[in-house]
């Protein structure tokens, strides 16, 4: 499977902006003439929409970890299958509001599911494909919460509260999940997203705009397959690691990954 774009995904907790951010980025994206892009999970595609309204639905209450596993992992095949894998292929730059480690913290740390049975759904094709880089935003877990509530008040008919009702304990589990995924593997990057909406916007960029350049340069000089990849490995393992706390270096998941594992 030939990869040319970049895939970036981004996780949190509920309210930590991810959306907000992703938004910002895009626009900033655009201007810089690569347009991005943007997608969710679960969502993305019309079966994936519809699996989504299913599994967030405060009505589907009491569902066996399971089936929320299983049908979350049922989204993300036809997501990449249909958008993220045709994407990178055309060279774009892909930015994803959620995908595996949601699922890993929110049904592996969340809800106690065995993590090596998700990574074993997610070895098979198409759902061996693994991000570049992912960001974690991280807030607070109480304050994001009460932001999410709020948020789900305002917009009353979005049927979509079922995880915001979840015990605080729960939401504590997937926080603690986040971050010991952020320490177990490369690839990821922690952004301290409890600041002004701006600050948070400029860390993030300062860890994409490097990426996403590179494709750009890369678009221009018509490079070879393989001149491309090898590019593409140096620029994601020069990513710069200022303006997050912690994390591990980002070039080496991207490609022990690459492909699918
Ligand atoms: P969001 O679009 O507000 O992030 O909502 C998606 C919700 O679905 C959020 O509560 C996290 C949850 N989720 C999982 O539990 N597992 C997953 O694999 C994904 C993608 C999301």
């Amino acid at each position: 499977m030939r990869r040319r774009g970049i895939f970036i995904t981004f996780e949190g907790v509920e309210g930590s902006g991810k959306t907000t951010q992703i938004r910002r980025l895009a626009r900033r994206l655009r201007k810089e003439g690569i347009p991005p892009v943007v997608t969710r999970e679960p969502g993305g595609t019309a079966l994936g929409d519809a699996l989504r309204r299913l599994l967030l639905d405060p009505a589907s209450a009491g569902m066996p970890p399971l089936t929320e596993l299983l049908l979350y992992a049922a989204a993300r095949a036809d997501h990449i299958h249909r958008v993220i894998q045709p994407a990178l292929e055309r060279g774009r730059v892909v930015l994803c509001d959620r995908y595996l480690d949601a699922t890993l913290a929110y049904q592996g740390y969340g809800r106690g599911l065995p993590l090596d049975l998700i990574r074993r759904i997610h070895s098979v094709p198409p759902l061996g494909l693994r991000p570049d880089l992912t960001l974690l935003l991280e807030i607070d877990v109480e304050k994001g919460l009460r932001r999410a509530r709020r948020r789900d008040e305002a917009l009353r008919s979005s049927g979509e509260g079922r995880f915001e009702a979840e015990s605080l304990e729960f939401h504590r589990r997937v926080a603690a999940g986040y971050r010991r995924l952020t320490l177990s593997r490369r690839g990821y990057r922690r952004i301290d997203a409890s600041g002004p909406i701006g600050e948070v916007a400029e860390k993030i960029a300062r860890f994409v705009l490097p990426l996403a350049g590179a494709i750009r340069t890369e678009r221009g000089s018509r490079k070879t397959a393989g001149e491309h990849s090898r590019i593409h490995r140096s620029v994601v393992a020069r990513t710069p690691r200022s303006g997050a706390r912690g994390g591990a270096g980002v070039g080496r998941r991207a490609v022990a990954r690459r492909g699918g594992r």
